[in-house]
């Protein structure tokens, strides 16, 4: 099945690509993940992404595309995937057409206000995934499994989530219209819990939780 998670900023794409892809056995394909790693070994394509991805803009389409094209095009993509953070625009939905059919597209609609302080909250710890502070009982510094100090992303600080949402709203939120005509679309209430969104996408999925 190929598959795209999409929403604004926080919404929970990632946190749900994580328990789908061990569910469903295929490849989680985030896009921010991989700039991030660009950015971390110092490539070309990092040192482009980054001046974009430290304002909450997005990067351009062309370099987007380019990445995800190679990614899908690997032996581990045959029998399906799960795009989380692309498409974001209409130019990169259409190039997306070319090379992939997609089965569904998964929309998860959130509240603004909520996403900020989701994004504000979040940690990662490298072993363990992604946390919201809220959640972690202890020093909200290191990661309750193992320890390690957990990291904040460079883009999570409010000024930037704010900007991030605003180029959400005018430059992605058209591709809800675009799947919606190719008849793909599915929405799905982002502001449930992890367990109850999961719940409900692994049966519009059409798969055991
Ligand atoms: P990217 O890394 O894709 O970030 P994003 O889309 O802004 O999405 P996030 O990762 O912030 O949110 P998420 O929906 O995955 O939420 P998460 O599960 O982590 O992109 C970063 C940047 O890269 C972009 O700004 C752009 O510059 C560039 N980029 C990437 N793709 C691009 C593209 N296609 N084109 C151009 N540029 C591109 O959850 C967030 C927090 O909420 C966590 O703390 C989590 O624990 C918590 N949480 C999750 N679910 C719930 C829930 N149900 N209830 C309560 N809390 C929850």
């Amino acid at each position: 099945m190929k598959i795209v998670l999409f929403g604004p900023p926080g919404a929970g794409k990632g946190t749900q690509a994580v328990r789908l892809t061990e569910r469903m056995a295929i490849p989680h394909i985030s896009t921010g993940d991989m700039f991030r790693a660009a950015i971390q070994q110092g490539t070309p394509t990092g040192l482009e992404a980054k001046s974009y991805m430290d304002r909450g803009e997005l990067v351009p389409d062309e370099v987007t595309t380019r990445i995800v094209a190679e990614r899908i095009a690997k032996p581990d993509c045959q029998n399906g995937f799960i795009l989380d953070g692309f498409p974001r625009t209409v130019a990169q939905a259409q190039a997306l057409a070319d090379i992939a059919e997609i089965d569904v597209v998964v929309n998860f609609v959130a509240d603004d206000e909520a996403l900020v302080r989701r994004l504000g909250g979040r940690r990662s710890c490298p072993t363990h995934g992604i946390y919201h502070i809220d959640w972690i009982s202890g020093d909200k510094v290191h990661c309750p499994e193992c320890g390690e100090t957990l990291v904040k992303r460079a883009d999570d600080e409010e000024t930037t989530i704010r900007n991030r949402l605003t180029v959400y709203h005018a430059q992605t939120a058209p591709v809800v219209d675009y799947y919606q005509r190719k008849g793909v679309l599915k929405e799905v209430d982002g502001m449930l819990s992890v367990a109850d969104t999961y719940k409900i996408v692994t049966e519009l999925l059409g798969v055991a939780p």
